[in-house]
């Protein structure tokens, strides 16, 4: 019986990334580099994981816990190497585990199939260590594989330790391992640092267990095992996982207007005959109804948008649901909590807040409505504002169905306004206005014909 346990080296500088902010908390498809792979290992349900943590580790802990809440943590102090880190973690590794998976932090696109393969092979092969390998397009600081004349694995060199007839090597190791785990308690301590960088490379191990017995490998496709280890692989990372969502997509019937260039995260679903134009990012748990449309520079987070509604250009829209057949933007901003009914209308330069319109409200152009329920076909007139804030606390308000509100008009919460009443042009609605009743501060007009102003009334010198 093979019981596998895990360790996630995950304690680097990230030196090669020239910024203070590690390398497994960028984020890829809306998901840290370190959270994607703590998900592989979740989907895989691999029972104890070990994260060796060093460089910001309470971030990097916090973003393996959203995916694996019952991952451990070991501190690997001063980070030497790889090798080093394993050790570090082997003593919190579970007693019953019999085979431990040892993967890299920074690979992103990593899918749990092949490393379930990976496990599965190693298990039939009883092998000591086994690993995933790839073709890289450009090998240059990739560990190289080097085999015998037989096609069996040798050792793998690192970039740094190669000659030039090493480096033309293409074949690269993933950083993703399974060894035996009474093997690796205690092949681990026999690892020297004894190469130019001064680390322990966890890669000497495969010397080590080619001495015992045959280490078998199995071949991944380069995208799915690339290493962040640079703002550019980054980049890389987040394009690759941008296309195959795209291309998915695409064979469920949505339209992209220039698929290049939108920006995908993971747990977005979009529904065929929705079309999506460019420069558009849909985050979090967004969600697109059938045949609706995202208008071109839309950025949307964590929203819901009905059958055939219609977002245009350059609207942002966090934690809101817009119904079947609404219109929203352009240049509106829907700020969480907000609710767009039915066949609803929200022009340019709308802001929503806590706002919740019933069907066919129309709220066109220019106006503040913040914690606001508004009913069925209300009309709301340019430029009418809810003054929900007296500085510390926020209020409601409330208006009824078919309420229409003259352009620039304020409501000043708590307010109530009941079905069908009109609020006046420029009225500021201070008190609850009963149904179907006229609201307006008395103003009057008053003409001075001829008037000059004063700056113009000075006579000018002769
Ligand atoms: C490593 C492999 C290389 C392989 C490549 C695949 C070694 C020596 N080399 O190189 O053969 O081709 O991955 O991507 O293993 N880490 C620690 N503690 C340390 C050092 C690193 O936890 O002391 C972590 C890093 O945070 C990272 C992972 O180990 O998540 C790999 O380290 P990295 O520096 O990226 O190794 P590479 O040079 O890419
Ligand atoms: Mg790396």
């Amino acid at each position: 019986m093979h019981r596998f346990a895990s360790i996630v080296l995950a304690a680097g500088k990230s030196t090669r990334m020239k910024s203070p902010r590690s390398k497994l908390l960028y984020e890829v498809g809306g998901v840290p580099v370190i959270g994607r792979v703590a998900r592989v290992l979740r989907d895989l349900s691999i029972e104890a994981g070990v994260f060796v943590v060093s460089y910001q580790k309470d971030e990097v802990m916090d973003a393996v816990r959203r995916q694996l809440p019952d991952a451990a943590g070991v501190d690997q102090g001063e980070p030497r190497g790889t090798g080093h880190a394993v050790q570090c973690a082997l003593p919190a590794l579970p007693p019953w585990a019999t085979d431990v998976v040892v993967l890299a932090g920074d690979v992103p696109l990593l899918r749990a199939e092949s490393l379930q393969r990976l496990m599965d092979m190693h298990a039939r092969a009883g092998a000591l260590a086994s690993f995933l390998t790839f073709e890289a397009a450009d090998p240059h600081g990739y560990g190289r594989v080097l085999r015998d004349g037989h096609g069996e694995v040798q050792y793998i060199m690192e970039q740094t330790e190669c000659t030039p007839e090493q480096a033309a090597v293409r074949e690269c190791n993933s950083g993703l391992y399974v060894f035996c785990r009474s093997w690796l308690d205690e092949a681990v301590p026999l690892l020297r640092a004894d190469n130019k960088k001064g680390e322990f490379f966890l890669t000497d191990l495969i010397m080590l267990a080619v001495d015992k017995v045959r280490v078998p490998t199995i071949t991944v496709p380069e995208s799915e095992v690339m290493g962040v280890n640079t703002q550019m692989d980054l980049a890389r990372a987040k394009r690759l996982a941008r296309e195959a969502r795209v291309r998915r997509f695409m064979e469920e019937g949505v339209c992209f207007t220039q698929p290049d260039t939108v920006e995908l995260d993971d747990d977005v679903a979009i529904a065929g005959g929705a079309i999506i134009e460019g420069q558009v990012s849909l985050r979090g748990a967004t969600v697109i109804g059938a045949c609706a449309r995202v208008g071109q520079g839309s950025v949307l987070e964590d929203a819901r948008v009905g059958e055939k509604a219609r977002i245009l250009p350059y609207t942002v829209i966090e934690s809101s649901v817009v119904r079947d057949g609404a219109r929203v933007g352009p240049y509106s901003h829907l700020r969480p909590g907000s609710d767009v009914g039915e066949d609803a209308h929200v022009g340019n330069f709308v802001e929503l807040k806590k706002a919740t319109l019933a069907a066919g409200v129309k709220a066109n152009h220019l106006s503040y409505l913040g914690d606001v329920t508004i009913g069925e076909a209300s009309n709301i007139g340019a430029g009418t504002i809810t003054c929900n804030y007296d500085g510390k606390r926020k209020f409601h308000t409330t208006l009824g169905a078919r309420v229409f509100v003259g352009s620039d008009s304020q409501l000043v919460a708590p307010v109530t306004v009941g079905d069908g009443a009109y609020v006046g042009t420029g009225t500021t609605v201070l008190r609850d206005v009963p149904a179907g009743a006229l609201v307006i501060n008395p103003k009057s007009q008053e003409i001075r014909e001829g008037w000059i102003p004063p700056f113009a009334r000075e006579k000018k010198p002769e």
